[in-house]
């Protein structure tokens, strides 16, 4: 075990063989060894800062039916919601304050926002605060829009492939969607000159550990400045409703490995982590993780945007999680800094 954990800290990648054995010999013990390794890393590019992203979840409407996510379209529970120009650019001020420098407008794909609505928006958010990063969280767009919302400012996106295994991704997705054009989306944006983020729910239905190797390959190639990974988490009002939903430990072993893979890699801490165990975010962080993005939406939407069950920080206002998020940083020997957090040039 000791011996593939040297050889991807030695910046070798692994054989698909290897990652299998890896992940599925994995002990509490290699994992310690894993997490040490991956934080010795973490610690030579990022020191023990924390970056910050505020995330602002700016609609729930979304055309697509996800089988796993709680705000797919055929979910006649979730109560819709759509925040207007003037709400986002609130949350952007209570942000500033607060010491962000990086926001994240995240929603469901909603129609309803055209790119001209986004542009506006991107537009006098960077007019607002030229110090701080755009990233955005919306789907599946064109390579015309992808190419707009750069024009008007915007610096990031993030777009998890979610499975890189076309089999899987068919078993987790309804007919419209295909892994092809997912990964098409992301090269696009590569192309065009984001910093791009990709991703994976851990233990997601039907996946495989043939799967997760896959997607690190995937991940290895496609070499995103950011990787968001987090544990997958039933909603009741999906059809994967009985599907279990324990998967920490498996997601700390991958981020272990994640930051291995691309050192200099911005890691985040999820959310989905924190709500499957109290201290998740902390052990993310302890792991090799080195962001974390709390919730800058307002509070009277927060718990209507659930992608899964129990979701934490939603009856918090935002200077709530921001205090809070600094503490637990603390209290792990780690420092929130207020910084745009861009990723540190590789070196080798
Ligand atoms: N459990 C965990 N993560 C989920 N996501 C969507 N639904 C769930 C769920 N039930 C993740 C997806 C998506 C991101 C915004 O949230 O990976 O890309
Ligand atoms: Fe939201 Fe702790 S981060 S309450």
């Amino acid at each position: 075990m000791k011996d593939l954990i040297d050889k991807l800290e030695k910046n070798q990648i692994l054989t698909k063989e290897e990652f299998v054995k890896l992940i599925e010999n994995r002990t509490p013990e290699a994992a310690d060894y894993l997490f040490e390794k991956a934080r010795a890393v973490r610690h030579k590019y990022y020191s023990k800062d924390i970056y910050l992203r505020g995330l602002i979840e700016f609609t729930n409407y979304c055309k697509n039916d996800c089988y796993y996510c709680g705000i797919r379209k055929s979910n006649k529970n979730a109560i819709r919601y759509r925040l207007t120009k003037e709400q986002i650019l609130e949350c952007c001020k209570i942000g500033y304050e607060l010491g962000f420098r990086t926001y994240v407008l995240q929603g469901g794909e909603d129609p309803f926002f055209t790119d001209n609505n986004l542009i506006e928006i991107i537009r006098e958010i960077k007019q607002n605060y030229p110090d701080c990063a755009v990233t955005l969280s919306i789907g599946e767009k064109s390579y015309r829009s992808y190419k707009a919302y750069f024009k008007a400012g915007a610096d990031r996106y993030l777009l998890r492939h979610e499975t890189a295994s076309e089999e899987h991704y068919n078993k987790i997705h309804p007919k419209e969607l295909s892994l092809s054009n997912r990964k098409q989306c992301l090269r696009n944006l590569k192309e065009i000159g984001y910093q791009v983020g990709s991703g994976f729910m851990v233990g997601s239905p039907y996946q495989t550990t043939e799967n997760l190797v896959e997607d690190l390959l995937f991940i290895k190639e496609l070499n995103p400045e950011m990787v968001g990974i987090g544990p997958f988490i039933p909603h009741h009002d999906t059809p994967f409703k009985e599907f279990k939903g324990d998967n920490g430990e498996l997601t700390l072993f991958m981020i272990g490995i994640i930051r291995l893979m691309i050192p200099n890699v911005l890691l985040p801490s999820t959310t989905a982590l924190g709500t499957i165990d109290p201290n998740g975010r902390e052990k993310g962080i302890l792991s090799g993780a080195n962001v974390v993005m709390p919730n800058l939406s307002p509070v009277n939407v927060r718990d209507k945007y659930l992608l899964y069950d129990n979701k934490i920080c939603t009856g918090d206002e935002s200077a709530e999680c921001r205090h809070c998020m600094e503490n637990r940083m603390n209290k792990i020997g780690y420092d929130v800094v207020v910084s745009r957090g861009d990723i540190k040039p590789k070196t080798i």
